[in-house]
């Protein structure tokens, strides 16, 4: 099975429109950019990061996007996958199911290929969902990436709000995990935080002490509204969820990219660890958030005064 080539017809020329070549430096400033990601991604060198955590808007089915359908592939048909199918014949496939998610899929399908050329060799892609798109989202990232590349899904489990008494009441989104190279890719557990036995009397006293390691089910609650990690920013996720993400897939000093950043948590957890980041989002209202919730330089995992980080934003913005 062929996967992606960053080097094939796929590859994109820098955007006219992007903050140009150079804006990223392995010893510079991490960096928080206001402007699309479809501009600014270009700009930012093939393997580059060790990890990549990525929550899209969710799919409303209405957009903007149709202007970056590709066709190309069609033609050369590159990709062929699960029973020799070719990755466009999936894709209408799966597409065909859902219309709004076709028009999502072109949205989200040239920002993804932009994700693996970015990736080290070893990196790992953390793809945030709603239940409703997961699972068409997970066919096509198997063609994408090839399918031995899955390495978990990831259920969020949560509870707050309405409940409906119609079905069982939806309280999980769902995080597909994607490696560059399913031989070698960086994981470790060491700095994971550990968290309690569901049945601790069933363990000895140390274990239950000491905590276990997380599954692939993770329960944990929304941002507290009350909380002092709340940013006002609607969609911000928990930093303890993405810090899971981060702490095992990168080490410290490793890039890492969120390029739908939102209030930035993924900076914010970085930060925090030792990584160093860069956010890219196109909502004026997520920069003003970044900037409050970074801008100021705190005190980093030894005790250092972390990077001061750049503030960019694209022309246009
Ligand atoms: C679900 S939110 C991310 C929330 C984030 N994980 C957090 O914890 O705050 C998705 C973000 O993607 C941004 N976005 C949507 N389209 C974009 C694009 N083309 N380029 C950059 N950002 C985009 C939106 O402005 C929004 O802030």
């Amino acid at each position: 099975m062929e996967t992606w080539n960053p080097d094939g017809p796929d590859s994109k020329p820098p955007s006219p429109d992007g903050p140009g070549p150079g804006l990223w430096k392995p010893d510079g400033p991490d960096l928080v950019i206001l402007g699309d990601n479809g501009a600014v991604l270009p700009d930012l060198p093939d393997a580059t990061f060790r990890m990549i955590y990525l929550d899209p808007p969710f799919n409303t089915g209405k957009t903007q996007t149709r202007q970056s359908l590709k066709t190309a592939r069609s033609e050369s048909g590159r990709r062929i996958g699960f029973k020799g199918q070719s990755y466009e014949t999936v894709k209408g496939i799966v597409t065909s199911y859902n219309d709004a998610f076709g028009d999502y899929w072109a949205f989200l399908e040239p920002r993804l290929e932009q994700a693996w050329r970015l990736l080290t060799a070893d990196g790992t892609l953390y793809l945030h969902l709603d239940y409703r798109e997961s699972h068409y989202a997970k066919v096509l990232l198997d063609h994408m990436f090839g399918r031995d590349c899955f390495l978990n899904e990831i259920i969020w489990a949560y509870d707050y709000g309405a409940r409906s008494t119609r079905k069982w009441p939806t309280k999980h989104d769902t995080i597909l995990v994607y490696v560059k190279n399913p031989k070698n890719y960086f994981f470790s557990d060491a700095e994971v935080e550990r968290e309690p036995y569901m049945a601790p009397g069933l363990v000895t006293k140390e274990k239950a002490a000491r905590g276990k390691l997380p599954t692939d089910v993770w329960w944990h609650t929304i941002v507290s509204p009350t909380g002092k990690e709340k940013t006002g920013y609607a969609t911000q996720k928990p930093e303890a969820v993405v810090r899971r993400m981060v702490a095992a897939s990168s080490q410290p000093g490793d890039w890492v990219l969120d390029f739908f950043a939102g209030s930035g948590t993924l900076g914010a957890v970085a930060r925090q660890i030792g990584r160093r980041f860069v956010l890219v989002d196109s909502n004026a209202e997520a920069f003003a958030v970044m900037k409050r919730r970074l801008g100021r330089a705190i005190a980093g995992p030894r005790g250092e005064s972390t990077s001061t980080v750049k503030f960019i934003t694209v022309a246009g913005h």
